[in-house]
């Protein structure tokens, strides 16, 4: 496995349209998936999508810590999840702020509409279905990460842009606040 070069804000992979996967079960994905969740994890990340490591496929890697769960009955924490050639549809028309980060915009963070409540299907690396409906942070990464293959970065979907900062100085106004950790 190696850890991949991560595409930062401003490199063109980041705003083309991903390609669909031709073959899900081909070794080069599978190696592929396995380099961007070790990626992902090195980066202490949440999520990762293809066109972040320079290559425009449509797939992304995720995952739910425990800590980032809202603990809605649709929201719990997932270990490592590949989905290949994704579809999502928002369910309903709850749209909520999340608060994000991507690791192509290396220190800072923004709260960005997402909708609540969404559905997503796609394929694993065995090829076999994957499909979900999820709510809270669950939903926004999958939202987050599905944007990517279609290059769009979060900053092109916020509204609000006094909800936008560098993570260090967001915690420090939390702590000002007496909010505690962000
Ligand atoms: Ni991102």
């Amino acid at each position: 496995m190696a850890i991949l070069k991560i595409a930062r804000m401003g490199h063109p992979v980041l705003l083309q349209r991903a390609e669909p996967v031709a073959d899900p079960t081909a070794p080069e994905i599978r190696r592929l998936v396995a380099d961007m969740i070790e990626t992902m994890h090195d980066a202490s990340g949440a999520g990762l999508a293809a066109p972040q490591v320079h290559v425009p496929l449509r797939l992304f890697v995720f995952r739910v810590a425990a800590d980032r769960a809202t603990g809605d009955a649709e929201d719990v924490p997932m270990p490592d999840t590949v989905v290949i050639n994704p579809h999502i549809e928002a369910i309903g028309e709850d749209a909520r702020l999340c608060w994000e980060g991507c690791l192509s915009i290396p220190g800072l963070r923004a709260a960005v509409p997402r909708a609540w409540r969404i559905r997503y299907t796609g394929v694993d690396t065995a090829g076999h279905p994957v499909g979900r409906e999820v709510t809270g942070f669950h939903a926004g990464v999958v939202q987050h990460e599905y944007d990517h293959l279609d290059g769009i970065l979060y900053p092109m979907r916020m509204r609000d842009f006094t909800l936008f900062g560098f993570t260090e100085e967001l915690a420090r106004a939390a702590a000002r606040q007496g909010g505690g950790a962000a």
